[in-house]
């Protein structure tokens, strides 16, 4: 795993962003695995500037994201697909049809999730994933003690995971109990990983993640074994 530290969130993202339109610069059909959450805002945001100052055109790029809860309609506001349109699809010419998010309102989940995986093979695998990691080394929705061959599936979010996303809603009893998420046997399917980490309170996974050995119970652990993986880290996250 290629390690890179920055100083703050503000070059985290701007890092994050450039590794992206490199990639969309030199292969304008890229799918790009999305993941959701605090940490890429940054990125996105340089994105969407990126979009006005440098031209990049999106209207090739595929997006496929990582994760949905289970149960909220697409226009609830703590939604990934509301997420997605309010943070970055506004801002870019990626085509309405390229764009992927598991729906979290299927009447049969197990169906949406087979369908969902079988589109990761059709139209993927991602050429650059960017993933954030929970502080329990969740990545994706996938919880520890998640097998590191699972594909798309549904999960039964912990306490801590609701805890740590009731701030995307107006209490953490809105917080979903259930989300479809890739698996980690898809995820590690992506043909280039970045997983950012950002800030002190991300410190503790980061130290796991580099010191330990792939262990289902910190799921994060499986990166060192993916042949191309960049951690973008900044200080916070990465100094004692
Ligand atoms: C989001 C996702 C999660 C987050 C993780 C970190 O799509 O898949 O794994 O990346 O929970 O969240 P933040 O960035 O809010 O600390």
């Amino acid at each position: 795993m290629k390690v890179t530290v920055v100083k703050d969130y503000n070059e985290l993202s701007k890092y994050a962003c450039n590794e992206i339109e490199k990639e969309i610069f030199h292969n304008h059909c890229s799918v790009l695995g999305l993941a959701t959450g605090g940490t890429p805002l940054g990125t996105y945001r340089e994105m969407a500037k990126g979009f006005q100052q440098r031209k990049l055109d999106y209207s090739r790029v595929t997006t496929i994201n990582l994760d949905e809860y289970v149960g909220l309609e697409k226009e609830n506001a703590g939604t990934y697909h509301t997420y997605m349109e309010k943070n970055l699809f506004q801002y870019v010419n990626v085509s309405s049809d390229m764009k992927f998010i598991p729906n979290g309102t299927a009447e049969d989940l197990q169906a949406e999730c087979e369908r969902y995986e079988k589109l990761i093979e059709k139209k993927g695998p991602p050429d650059l994933q960017i993933l954030g990691i929970g502080t329990n080394g969740h990545i994706g929705f996938n919880e520890p003690g998640t097998s590191f061959l699972s594909q798309t599936h549904i999960v039964e979010l912990t306490d801590s995971t609701r805890k740590a996303n009731a701030r995307f809603f107006t209490s953490e009893e809105q917080v979903p109990q259930k989300a479809i998420t890739m698996g980690i046997k898809t995820i590690l399917k992506s043909r280039k990983i970045i997983l950012l980490a950002s800030g002190i309170k991300k410190r503790n996974a980061v130290r796991t993640l580099l010191e330990g050995k792939p262990d289902e119970q910190f799921p994060a652990s499986i990166l060192s074994e993916h042949p191309n993986v960049m951690l973008v880290v900044d200080r916070a996250a990465f100094e004692d």
